[in-house]
């Protein structure tokens, strides 16, 4: 028989190691200015659309890079009350720089291991490119899944976007890049396609919607 690894002995390090303070600077041109045009074929502009239509004024942003789509979305304001998980502290740092206005929380946690108790109650949590980072096990992506949904208050949603490694981005550059990654543990979506992320996300929420552009899904589901 095969067991599922156990979530917390699952080496996690490689994806999200990689933002270091000098190469989180870089972020923003590199995967919002170019990768997602040019190798995964989304326009940022569809990513922050889904973000601004899902995001409420109790949310928690999961794996929060630079804090991009929070400080470009429209809905949120002072009266917001935003957290900010991440394994990074360079992340946790720059996002909640760039977000002071909004004052921020911010809570440094690996997503392979239990969340601490006190988060909970949102109306809203976010994993945006974030599933794509994590390591390739099925159970794992259900285990973070059901990790997130636990915050959540009843009827709170759950949305994100990731790359999808099957099938196979169209250009060239893309797979090649993509490959890459897959190689050094920044990405670990080499088996992640349409079925297994929507068998994953309906294990644990209702209504879950899934839409995609290029190589990239956006998802979105509540919990009862
Ligand atoms: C590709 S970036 C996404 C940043 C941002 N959400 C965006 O879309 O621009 C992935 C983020 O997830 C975080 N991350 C990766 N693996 C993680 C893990 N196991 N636990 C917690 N955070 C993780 C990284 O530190 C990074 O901030």
């Amino acid at each position: 028989m095969n067991a599922s690894p156990d979530p917390t002995s699952i080496d996690t390090d490689a994806g999200h190691r990689v933002y270091t303070s000098w190469s989180l600077p870089l972020y923003d041109l590199v995967v919002h200015g170019f990768s997602n045009r040019f190798l995964w074929n989304c326009r940022t502009a569809t990513l922050q659309a889904w973000f601004d239509r899902h995001v409420t004024d109790r949310h928690l942003d999961i794996g929060v890079g630079t804090g991009f789509f929070l400080d470009r979305s429209q809905r949120l304001n002072s009266a917001s009350q935003i957290t900010l998980l991440d394994a990074n502290q360079n992340c946790l740092n720059a996002s909640s720089k760039r977000i002071a206005r909004l004052q921020p929380t911010t809570v440094q946690a690996n997503l392979a291991q239990p969340f601490p108790s006190t988060l909970r109650r949102f109306r809203s949590a976010s994993l945006m490119y974030v599933l794509h980072c994590l390591p390739g096990e099925k159970s794992f992506r259900g285990e973070v899944i059901h990790r997130v949904a636990a915050t959540l208050e009843p009827g709170g949603i759950l949305f994100g976007a990731t790359i999808l490694g099957e099938p196979c981005p169209k250009g060239r550059l893309g797979r090649r890049v993509m490959a890459s990654y897959n190689r050094r543990g920044i990405f670990g979506n080499q088996n992640d396609s349409l079925d297994s992320l929507q068998k994953a996300l309906s294990d644990e929420l209702r209504a879950v919607e899934i839409v995609t552009e290029g190589s990239v899904a956006m998802f979105a589901g509540s919990v009862s």
